[in-house]
């Protein structure tokens, strides 16, 4: 079977290691990523491009195509693969718009009466905005509808001071039509502890897989900007050391009925359901959902897939997914940096000295992510250069695998020392006891 994947990053690279394992490997990316490389007849073009995509998946008679990040499926690959007759792991454009319209998406949890939603409205109108947000008089959150790279949400107490700020940036988004559309949601702002459960989907059943932890902000102890993510962790049981088996089985309760209003409202959803929760005092409410897989979050759990990832694929495809087997490891992904990350671009363009043999000794996996190999040289972007995972029998001891081999990235980079620690779990098990009590 000839598999196409499409993506550039450390999710696509981790996606790619499991399938190199089953299948004949194609991959289309924007830079050329020595992980991926290594694993894949390549080539090196916009992931964006449809026709282009779809040239190569042609001339290489593609059976089956994996489409890594969110840009692609926006923009409607899969409805142009499927129309040319490569089956996609992935949803349609109509589909997809669980993650690429937030006004979608809370409308179809209205509409469709499912638990785990929140207050919320949307406004065209930036006076009306502003109105809703002084009469909430609670903090809110303030959302473009459409993609922004992750950069478009901001929280009153985070990323602005007070209410004015955000009747400013409700303003802002619908006049520069931040996220594509002169439109802004405005959502309660919601206090807990988030936790991320992927699940694979086959338009009707889904399996989920363990839950994950990620670090959005760029410094230890969870201070600075916010980022992609900067690590993140799993525990053995697939629950984490805050979120019980009750709480896990409503969330995923939540993503089913996802599942079965989507395919309602525009037809069913094939590909990778990423559901981000904030574990509340009133059990597990929906912040987004991603149209894919997370990153890093990916990095958690594919390398636990027990079952062929192939064989997943094509069951999400055939409409006949049932059951997989997860390794009972916990995990630990740390994301190496350049300088500067997410603020400047100081860190860009150095070349990364990387041991691969010791970290493989030190017993931890690399995914090469947003860098570029140039005559056998690896160079930095401006963004997150490479994630390093370790599993293991329990959290600490992965943790203190991955963060050993951090030793063997040399360049002006930097991570987070904190992810997975003892220290920072048990502020979160802390911060979970305290909204419990509220
Ligand atoms: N970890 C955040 C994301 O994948 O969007």
């Amino acid at each position: 079977m000839r598999i196409l994947v499409v993506g550039t990053g450390a999710r696509e690279h981790a996606i790619c290691q499991s399938i190199a394992k089953d299948a004949e490997l194609y991959s289309i990316m924007s830079k050329h990523n020595p992980g991926i490389s290594r694993l894949s007849k390549f080539q090196i073009s916009n992931e964006n491009d449809i026709p282009t995509v779809e040239k190569y998946a042609l001339e290489n008679k593609i059976d089956m195509a994996i489409i890594g990040p969110e840009a692609p499926l926006e923009k409607g690959i899969v409805n142009s693969l499927e129309k040319i007759g490569i089956e996609c792991v992935g949803p349609t454009q109509e589909a997809a718009r669980i993650e690429t319209d937030k006004e979608f998406m809370r409308n179809l949890f209205q509409d469709h009466n499912i638990k785990g939603s929140l207050v919320y409205k949307v406004f065209d109108n930036a006076q009306d905005a502003g109105k809703f947000i002084k009469d909430f008089n609670k903090d809110v959150v303030v959302k473009p509808i459409g993609l922004t790279g992750g950069k478009g949400v901001k929280i009153v107490g985070e990323h602005l001071r007070d209410a004015e700020d955000a009747k400013n940036y409700a303003k802002e988004i619908i006049d520069n039509k931040i996220g594509g559309h002169p439109k802004v949601v405005i959502e309660e702002r919601l206090i807990g502890e988030e936790f991320t459960i992927q699940a694979m989907v086959d338009g009707d059943h889904i399996i989920p897989m363990p839950a994950v932890q990620d670090h959005p902000h760029a410094y230890e102890g969870d201070t600075g900007p916010i980022t992609g993510g900067m690590g993140s962790y799993s525990d053995t049981n697939g629950l984490l050391p805050f979120l019980d088996q009750k709480n896990y089985s409503k969330s995923v309760k939540i993503m089913e009925e996802t599942i079965k209003a989507i395919k309602t409202e525009v037809g069913p959803y094939k590909g990778i359901l990423y559901g981000q929760f904030m574990l509340c005092n009133d059990g597990p409410r929906l912040v987004e959902y991603n149209a894919r897989f997370g990153d890093p979050e990916a990095m958690n759990v594919i390398p636990l897939i027990n079952t062929s990832l192939v064989g997943l694929c094509e069951d999400i495809v055939d409409g006949t997914l049932r059951k997989a087997n997860f390794k009972p490891l916990a995990t630990v992904c740390k994301y190496i940096v350049p300088k500067g990350y997410p603020l400047t671009n100081e860190g860009s363009n150095q070349v990364l000295k990387i041991n691969e043999k010791k970290i493989y000794e030190e017993g931890a996996l690399i995914y090469y992510a947003a860098v570029n190999q140039n005559n056998n040289e690896i160079y930095t972007s401006s963004s997150r250069a490479l994630a390093l995972v370790a599993m293991d029998d329990n959290i600490e001891d992965a943790e203190k695998i991955c963060e050993a081999s951090t030793q063997y990235v040399q360049g002006d980079v930097y991570h987070r020392r904190d992810v997975g620690t003892l220290k920072l779990i048990e502020k979160r098990i802390q911060h979970m006891q305290e909204i419990r009590t509220i």
